[in-house]
């Protein structure tokens, strides 16, 4: 090897041009559209319209999932959606793997919907309308949005987190002012005859999951007699649910079943105070929860 094909040796004289001119009106090109581009991603966030505006706040978990069960019972119909009357922040919740409660809007009508996430990081997109927004747990996300024409929009979930990812599908759904204002009528007429489970027969108690794919049950207060204690749930939703006992050291698990199933748990139990939940993955923190009272 010569001293000048060494790579630490200086190479010879000479060896570096100046620019030719096409190359530096290349250069320049490139310099004007990168300053280009710099200021129109930066403008398109400022004063591009097409972004939804959001609010982002620290929430707490458990707070945040009764807050979905309170709206979601308050505004649930027979179809088992939450029709949202105009004025109402809409709450839904995400969890592995799915969004709650599904929600009816009016057209034409300015809403907030603020989401979390029950467990991991999510993303909520509703397809073909350029709203993306990241929905992590603990925290609140609310976009505004004026759904502007009636119809049924696919939520989809567009960040990976976990292997039914792909099913983490939802539909929200854009009705005439008319629409919404009778069923808001049927929702008012209906609304005092809720609450069927009370769980007094002692030992027996039939629950069940919520028909509308919210994370609870019907009921978040059983009471029983001290003894063998069964509690039945029966589940009417299309997500997977079991009912459970935990508490005291006690700690049995019904089976778990899809929809029309019916999950069993039982335990001989001393007075005191337990748990019953539902131990599919999130569904507790999701607000699947409620208080056993053994007396
Ligand atoms: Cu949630 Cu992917």
């Amino acid at each position: 090897m010569s001293a000048s094909e060494s790579p630490i040796a200086s190479p010879a004289p000479g060896w570096a041009k100046k620019f030719p001119r096409d190359e530096k009106i290349f250069l320049v090109l490139v310099l004007v559209s990168v300053a280009f581009m710099t200021v129109f991603a930066v403008g398109w966030v400022i004063w591009g319209s097409q972004n939804v505006p959001t609010r982002a706040e620290i929430v707490d978990q458990k707070a945040y999932a009764a807050q979905v069960n309170e709206f979601t019972k308050r505004y649930q119909a027979d179809d088992g959606k939450a029709w949202v009357p105009p004025g109402t922040d809409a709450y839904m919740l995400a969890f592995r793997f799915g969004w709650t409660p599904e929600l009816v809007l009016q057209e034409d009508t300015k809403y907030t919907i603020w989401i979390s996430s029950a467990d991991v990081l999510h993303g909520f997109s509703i397809v073909g309308q350029n709203l993306n927004l990241q929905i992590a747990p603990k925290h609140g996300f609310g976009a505004t949005i004026t759904p502007d024409a009636p119809g049924s929009y696919r939520i989809i979930c567009n960040e990976y987190c976990g292997l039914d990812h792909q099913k983490m599908t939802s539909f929200l759904t854009v009705v005439t002012a008319a629409e919404m204002a009778a069923t808001q009528t049927t929702i008012a007429a209906g609304g005092a005859a809720t609450g069927s489970g009370s769980g007094a027969a002692p030992g027996a108690i039939e629950i069940s999951a919520d028909p509308g794919n919210a994370l609870r049950f019907d009921v978040s207060e059983l009471s029983a007699s001290a003894g063998t204690v069964t509690i039945s749930m029966a589940n009417p939703a299309s997500l997977p649910h079991n009912v459970a006992i935990k508490g005291d050291g006690v700690d049995v698990k019904g089976e778990i079943v899809g929809s029309g199933g019916t999950s069993t748990a039982s335990a001989d139990l001393e007075a005191g105070t337990y748990t019953f939940y539902c131990s599919v993955p999130g569904h507790e923190q999701g607000g699947m929860t409620g208080t056993l009272t053994v007396k």
